[in-house]
């Protein structure tokens, strides 16, 4: 793969960055045994409980489990990517990552974006220049103004304005010596048919920059200063913009969000602009476009927390219901805030101020209560329609990773709906998400229509068509239609959620990475038999590896387990550091096979139960009574102690 550091090199820029002194430029830390420790900049907290080890190298928090080595700390902190972080420490402790190791291929690449997001930078400015203090942009300064934005916020978001006029854009370019073609495949400059010249894409309209996950400019928004239509055209895709990926303010929100672990979703520049000025800096616009589960795995980066936070419109209720399913599947948690019928968040900081505005924020509620409220709402008395609302929150319910958390929305459920909990159970049991949640991306924006041709210079009265073709109504697709189809997928019994015991779990793992002959037990007698949670027996798979690649499995694992759950189980089990006594090792190991046994008889147990409910429902004698005598069979054993 082009572009991959060789492993000396990594393995060499750990050993030379120092995860102390690492940490404590973004957390003071404070000594306290074999650790230091802080308070968590992943997650709030007031009490500290963020250990970072430097014996092992490694960070794990104890109260929202993250945890890893030098690279994912660098790599959660600042949003980047393993490469990235290695090169930026490789960088600060002076290790020459081989300059051929990028093929030519990337560094072409490379320079090409490069020059592509010069481009932007140069028209940002020039745009932004023109907002501050050119007099053709009094009219856009007053507009700005009347709306109760102060130039801080101008400044902040180098907001520009596109005069009028069909060149001062493609004048200014040229100026600077861009490429032209270069300008049109960014959507800055169109080319004039005919002859004509080429001419700017944006024109007397105020400017949102968009900028990417590092700040760089790749698109703009930009708004007409009238009741004139369209209201916005936005930047066409391109080599820099991929707006399914992109969420406006979030560069500038993801310290806020990080700290909090909550992020406030708006639809429009302007809603993000009011909350940013009333003083709430986690907060990122959609702009219109629908939530995709890349914006779901961005915004999964930095919290845990979604506020989402719509016009209080038919459209913005519409995108809240389809962005919901996305970001409960990408394991956030979800809630709504209503505000007054027909209010959108910028009116009614505006209207309400600062002060009160914060305190509705923090009455924000679970997206699927609101969800809840509204389905039955609609259904009214009818059963029928009330059945079908109800089967659509089930559907919603499903996008809940896990299964306890899942459960526990159906009491909510139950006391709107009417319908016993039980019955709710069992039906969530059957019920299916459909095959594509996921919305489709909208077509990306579409060639300049035809009727864009600029006029013979000082003819005004042109149209001009939207490009951005999911604005407003949402791009359709068939998730709503689907819902209520769950009939037709045969019942399907769910596994019980393992009741793992997960202690058991993490002293076999110890043993494992203290022991090359326990590790390789294991793996004989089954990774299987010993471990049902995918994470277990994936880090479990890995020491084994590491103990026939003769590595010193604590590192290896750390470079290997690049998930955040395996990073979190496994600093955690590092951090704890259990010093395992050699002499005591098999009789560690025996007693946690024993414990490990133990706790899948009580899995077993939990299965059975299950079943004798629903053979009970199906009044079906037979299998009750074989799963009675199962049971008894296992609470003896458990008794007995013997497992
Ligand atoms: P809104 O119509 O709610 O606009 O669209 P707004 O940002 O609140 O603007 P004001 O307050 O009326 O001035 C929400 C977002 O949808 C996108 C924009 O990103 C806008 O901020 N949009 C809307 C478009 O891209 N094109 C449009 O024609 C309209
Ligand atoms: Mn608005």
């Amino acid at each position: 793969m082009a572009g991959r550091i060789p492993d000396d090199i990594i393995m060499q820029v750990r050993e030379r960055v120092d995860i102390v002194d690492l940490v404590s430029g973004y957390v003071p830390l404070k000594h306290s045994g074999a650790n230091h420790l802080g308070l968590c900049p992943f997650h709030n907290e007031k009490t500290p409980s963020f250990n970072v080890n430097s014996t092992r190298q490694i960070f794990h928090c104890f109260g929202c489990g993250v945890g890893g080595n030098v690279f994912s700390f660098l790599m959660r902190m600042d949003g980047i990517a393993f490469p990235q972080a290695v090169r930026r420490l490789a960088e600060q402790v002076g290790i020459d990552i081989p300059k051929d190791e990028p093929s030519a291929f990337e560094v072409q690449r490379r320079q090409e974006m490069e020059r592509l997001n010069k481009i932007y930078e140069v028209a940002t400015d020039f745009y932004h220049q023109l907002l501050l203090d050119d007099p053709r942009a009094a009219q856009a300064r007053g507009y700005i103004r009347r709306r109760g934005f102060d130039s801080e916020a101008v400044r902040r978001f180098r907001l520009g304005y596109a005069p009028d006029g069909w060149d001062a854009l493609a004048n200014h370019l040229k100026q600077q010596g861009v490429d032209a073609d270069q300008a049109k495949e960014l959507g800055l400059i169109r080319s004039g048919k005919e002859g004509r010249p080429d001419y700017d894409m944006f024109r007397q309209r105020l400017l949102f920059p968009i900028d990417d996950m590092f700040g760089h400019v790749v698109a703009f928004g930009g708004r007409v200063l009238d009741d004139s239509l369209p209201k916005y055209i936005n930047s066409p895709e391109s080599a820099l913009y991929h707006k399914s990926r992109i969420l406006y303010g979030l560069f500038q929100a993801k310290n806020e969000m990080r700290r909090q672990r909550k992020v406030v979703v708006v639809e429009g520049y302007f809603d993000h602009l009011a909350l940013v000025q009333a003083g709430i800096e986690n907060v990122v616009a959609t702009c219109g476009t629908a939530l995709t589960t890349d914006h779901g795995r961005v915004l999964k980066r930095y919290v845990e927390q979604v506020v989402l936070l719509f016009d209080q419109d038919k459209a913005g209720q519409k995108a809240c219901f389809r962005g919901m399913p996305i970001l409960l599947q990408a394991g956030l948690q979800v809630l709504t805030l209503e505000l007054p019928e027909g209010d959108d968040p910028d009116t009614c900081v505006n209207r309400e101020g600062a002060e009160q505005f914060n305190q509705r924020l923090d009455k924000a509620r679970s997206a699927i209560d609101y969800f809840i409220e509204v389905k039955l709402n609609e259904a009214g008395d009818n059963a029928e329609q009330r059945a079908k609302a109800v089967n659509e929150i089930l559907i919603m319910i499903r996008h809940v990773p896990g299964e306890i958390e899942q459960d526990l929305h159906l009491t909510p459920l139950a006391a709107a709906s009417g319908v016993q909990t039980e019955l709710l159970r069992r039906q969530l049991e059957r019920t299916e998400i459909p095959k594509e949640p996921v919305r489709r991306v909208a077509p990306t924006a579409v060639a300049p229509p035809q009727q864009e041709q600029p006029p013979a210079h000082g003819d005004d009265d042109y149209t001009f068509v939207a490009d951005n073709s999911d604005s407003g109504g949402y791009a359709d697709n068939d998730y709503h239609g689907n819902f209520g189809n769950q009939n037709q997928v045969a019942a399907k019994a769910r596994a019980v959620k393992p009741v793992t015991d997960s202690k058991a779990h993490r002293w076999l793992l110890s043993v494992m990475l203290a022991d090359e002959t326990v590790s390789s037990t294991v793996v004989e007698k089954g990774l299987k038999t010993f471990f049902d949670d995918a994470v277990y027996r994936y880090l479990a798979e890995q020491i084994a590896q590491a103990w026939q690649q003769k590595k010193q499995p604590g590192e290896w694992l750390l470079d290997h387990c690049e998930q955040p759950e395996q990073q979190a189980l496994l600093t955690q089990i590092l951090i704890q550091g259990k010093e395992l006594p050699n002499e005591n090792i098999e009789e560690i190991f025996g007693d946690c096979q024993l414990a490990v046994a133990r706790s899948q008889l009580k899995q077993r147990r939990a299965e059975l139960h299950a079943l004798m409910r629903e053979a009970e429902h199906s009044g079906d004698l037979d299998r009750q009574t074989v799963c009675l005598q199962e049971l008894t069979q296992i609470n003896r054993q458990l008794k007995s102690r013997i497992v």
